[in-house]
């Protein structure tokens, strides 16, 4: 005889190797709360409809809130016997309460019931990813309103290009971060349905009213197709893509920050608390940091790759290969979740050598000026371009720079140069881009503002918590 809560149709036991292989315990415990929040939405539930006796309700109710507490305290004991996480808290709740625990399954299915769990988590982690994101956001609206004023090399193939103001460098990241909020907002929304209701895959035999769970739980829809509602895990891919995008803007930011932090670049800094040593080489300072987000992009590309591949080919409707969607999708979030902290404290805590950055741009980032100077003048781009690049050329062969070029010199290029060209220089270039979404301080100040604008407004997304 099996003592499985499924083990009537069974005459023996699992096989040890076989019960080890197919629990999940160790990965869906940390749905519990939402476990037991959708059990106890759906005991009221089940009392109200009249499906089961109200006083067998109070006391599933009660138990479950027991065991959310025994949880909490560290004090529940996680049986890989028992398999799962629906199949523990059931099990505990029979030990708790006896016989009235065996009614809280009724007009339900572990099918409907992981899929319902794993939405109420990814709600939860939907929001408190956008809070993180928008907490290192902030952070660099932060740094790009202190460093106002300091200029650097913007770059192109990473050869320096034309000048930029830093924070205007560190304004095209929030661009990135902007979107990724937008995209964890929409992973919210599309969670936000109940498939509580669907049964195994067919629907359910009882007259229960699927709308009150879903008000109880805060869902604002409710699924639509009870074999689509226990086999789909589009949510999840979801979650999966949008948390690889923003690694993958980390991780460029990441490189940047192993660049700047080389002595080649110099700069910025890292504070101590956020760089590591080397175990051999006593002068390094290590930006890891840096490095180990970069790395883990690849393990967040991989979650979303083994949950796409879980879901190829899959039949309609539940299949028990569905359990692996939780490791790549947990570890996915914890990576992100984490990824995202350390980088806002390292950003934060980061000196910036202004000095630096503003040494490294050459006379040669001014080319374009230069050439924008003779159209000013009348001349078509394509033929200042070419006069500008012979310019560069005479400066390189000379040893000397585009702006130590004499003014009579340069009219041999071309008559339009006046003694006006020694106006061109980096803040000019600088003030010149005055164009919105451009680099001019006027537009840079004006961009802070208005991220601080959506700050606020990203910050009011805070959907009341799932469990
Ligand atoms: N642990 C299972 C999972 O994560 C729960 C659903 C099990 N359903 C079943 N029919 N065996 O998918």
């Amino acid at each position: 005889m099996s003592d499985k809560l499924w083990g009537g149709r069974f005459t023996k036991g699992t096989d040890a190797a076989v019960e080890a292989f197919t629990a999940s315990i160790d990965t869906d415990r940390r749905l519990a709360p939402y476990d037991i929040a959708g059990s106890i939405a759906h005991a009221r539930m089940l009392a109200a409809q009249g499906i089961i006796p109200a006083a067998d309700a109070e006391a599933i109710v009660a138990g479950l809130e027991q065991i959310a507490g025994e949880i909490e305290r560290g004090e529940f004991v996680w049986r890989t016997d028992r398999e799962d996480v629906h199949l523990n808290v059931e099990a505990r709740l029979a030990e708790l309460i006896g016989e009235a625990a065996g009614r809280l399954h009724t007009a339900r299915s572990r099918n409907d019931q992981v899929a319902l769990d794993l939405r109420l988590w990814l709600r939860d982690t939907s929001a408190e990813t956008v809070r993180r994101i928008v907490a290192l956001a902030e952070t660099l609206v932060d740094q790009a309103e202190r460093h106002l004023g300091v200029v650097m090399p913007g770059y192109t193939h990473l050869q320096r290009a034309q000048p930029v103001l830093f924070s205007h460098h560190l304004l095209a990241y929030v661009e990135m971060l902007r979107r990724d909020v937008g995209r964890f907002q929409d992973c919210w929304a599309r969670a936000d349905e109940l498939p509580l209701g669907s049964g195994a895959l067919a629907g359910l035999p009882y007259p229960i009213d699927r709308w009150r769970v879903a008000r109880e739980l805060g869902f604002t829809r409710i699924t639509r197709n009870s074999l689509d509602a226990v086999s789909d895990r589009d949510f999840a891919v979801e979650f999966a893509a949008a948390a690889a995008l923003v690694m993958a803007h980390l991780s460029r930011f990441a490189e940047e920050v192993v660049l700047w932090t080389s002595a080649e670049f110099g700069f910025i800094t890292l504070d101590d608390a956020f760089a590591t040593g080397s175990s051999i080489m006593p002068q390094k300072k290590n930006p890891d940091v840096a490095e180990l987000v970069r790395g883990k992009t690849g393990r967040v590309y991989g979650d979303l790759m083994a949950l796409l591949t879980l879901l190829k080919g899959l039949p309609l409707s539940y299949n028990r290969d569905l359990q692996e969607d939780k490791p790549p999708l947990f570890d996915a979030a914890e990576t992100l979740l984490s990824c995202l902290d350390v980088f806002r404290g390292m950003v934060a805590s980061w000196t910036v050598n202004a000095a630096r950055m503003e040494a490294a741009i050459s006379d040669d980032a001014l080319a374009t000026d230069f050439a924008d100077y003779l159209v000013r003048k009348g001349l078509p781009f394509r033929v200042a371009h070419e006069i500008a690049g012979r310019l560069v050329r005479r400066a390189e062969e000379a040893g000397s720079s585009l702006r130590a070029i004499t003014p009579e010199e340069l009219r041999v290029h071309s008559p339009l140069f006046g003694d006006d060209v020694a106006a061109i220089d980096v803040s000019a270039a600088l003030a010149a881009r005055d164009v919105p979404g451009g680099t001019a301080p006027t537009q840079v100040a004006a961009a802070i503002a208005e991220a601080r604008q959506w700050l606020a407004a990203a910050r009011a997304f805070s959907p009341a918590p799932s469990a």
